[in-house]
């Protein structure tokens, strides 16, 4: 592996309810996710997130975990249901404790707090508001990040107020099968603008709380077009300007592209500067690119999306393309040029179907060699300028993969869910030495 600059800040990310469980202590409010969970049909093998990795309780062992790594930062997002569980009002004590003993642990533990404030666990009272098609569901949000930190601004390294809004508008609100399961296409739009609103609203409130870097995590996708027709061009452009332009365009001052469904009735005047405020950092999710192609006649949609054929595959069935993710931050540098913040690469990871072998070791050649793949597509990235300054590997452990439920492990450490034994697995040595060296 080739040296990556001093500094470079290797990491790993979880998210509150893939991991916590704890649903009813100290007050923690329902979420979305709760509510979504138990509708019949909804998660793969009909589970919850109600126990997940039991990391509420067993949080010293996963910073342990951690420490054993030896990574440089941690990213983990806080439940807004435990801090304010119905979405508004003052912030509950014994809900910021449990974030205050982890963030200390952290520290103790020589590893920088990076916390998102948003990763999909709405409060349901907001929902029942009608959640992020609400315009002041992003007003809420900018209270939560201000309670938020006013108890750990002093010690979160980097704060991050959304992750993968696209996802959220897209999986939650445009398609349904993500919570809060509505199936409202392009209508969704609000769900967009408003998330950006509270990005924007939140960075304010944080810029008053504390002198730490702010972040989003955005997810991106490169696109491929099926073929060289105009109509699977045409297509793919659209496609492109809604997942990888739709997010990222406002926030970096340019305003909305001309993507499906943008609204601007939606849009009040002085909106787009509140979201266009300066951010330090911007964060990429990468998973794999898109294969687009032209819609069938009568389609709902201005594009098909079509399998990638020539990868291996994850348990996922996701392609695996490291050269997609050198594209697409290439892709950044050329499309946004000056406007473009450093960048740290705050999701990265595969699935695969790994269990322990007769001595209990947990072998995965494969997140290893995908890992391998995409640490390089950074360094060659770098190399080609692109400031790249950090690396974080979804995820720390197997956990509670939203409607897959426990069917699909993303971890560098195995979780045996009955027992909640934690078995650090072959790509967790390989990781540990690579943050060696
Ligand atoms: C999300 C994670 C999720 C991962 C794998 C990302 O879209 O931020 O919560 O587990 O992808 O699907």
């Amino acid at each position: 592996m080739p040296d990556f600059p001093a500094g470079f800040r290797w990491g790993v990310s979880t998210s509150a309810y893939q991991i916590e469980g704890a649903t009813t202590v100290d007050g923690r409010g329902p979420s979305i996710w709760d509510t979504f969970a138990r509708e019949p049909g909804r998660i793969v093998d009909g589970s919850t997130g109600d126990e997940a990795c039991d990391h509420h309780h067993r949080y010293a062992e996963d910073t342990a975990l951690l420490a054993g790594l030896g990574v440089s930062a941690y990213r983990f997002s806080i439940s807004w249901p435990r801090i304010q569980p119905t979405g508004a009002g003052p912030a509950l004590t014994a809900g910021l404790d449990f974030y205050d003993r982890l963030v200390d642990g952290l520290l103790a533990a020589g590893v920088d707090p990076v916390a998102t404030l948003f990763h999909w666990d709405l409060p349901q009272a907001l929902e029942d508001a009608g959640g992020w098609l609400n315009r002041d569901t992003a007003a809420r949000f900018a209270e939560y990040a201000d309670v938020t930190a006013a108890r750990l601004g002093d010690r979160v390294k980097l704060w991050i107020t959304l992750n993968e809004p696209f996802i959220h508008m897209s999986l939650g609100h445009g398609m349904g099968v993500h919570a809060p399961g509505r199936v409202l296409l392009f209508d969704a739009f609000p769900v967009a603008h408003h998330q950006l609103l509270g990005h924007g609203l939140a960075v304010a409130a944080l810029r008053a709380r504390t002198a730490s870097p702010v972040a989003i995590a955005n997810n991106y996708s490169p696109v491929r077009p099926a073929g060289d027709s105009d109509v699977d061009r045409a297509a793919a452009a659209a496609y492109d300007a809604l997942h990888n332009r739709l997010f990222t365009d406002p926030l970096l001052g340019l305003g909305y592209p001309d993507a499906p469904g943008v609204d601007p009735t939606v849009v009040r005047d002085g909106d787009l500067d509140v979201i266009a405020a300066p951010i330090e950092v911007l964060g990429v999710n990468y998973y794999n690119p898109t294969g687009i192609r032209a819609p069938e006649e009568g389609s709902p949609l201005p594009f098909e999306i079509v399998p990638l054929d020539g990868y291996p595959r994850t348990a996922f069935d996701w392609p695996v393309a490291p050269d997609g993710l050198r594209e697409l931050l290439l892709q950044l540098r050329d499309r946004y040029g000056d406007a473009l913040p450093e960048i740290q690469v705050t999701e990265s990871g595969c699935a695969y179907d790994d269990a322990p072998d007769a001595q209990g070791r947990v072998d995965d050649p494969e997140r290893i060699a995908y890992l391998d793949g995409h640490v390089r597509a950074v360094h060659e990235a770098i190399g080609a300028g692109v400031p790249v300054t950090g690396y974080f590997v979804w995820s720390l452990l197997d956990n509670w993969e939203w409607a897959e439920g426990f069917t699909k492990r993303f971890g560098l450490v195995h979780v045996d869910y009955p027992t909640q034994r934690r078995t650090p697995k072959s790509s967790y040595a390989w990781f540990r030495d690579l943050v060696r060296r």
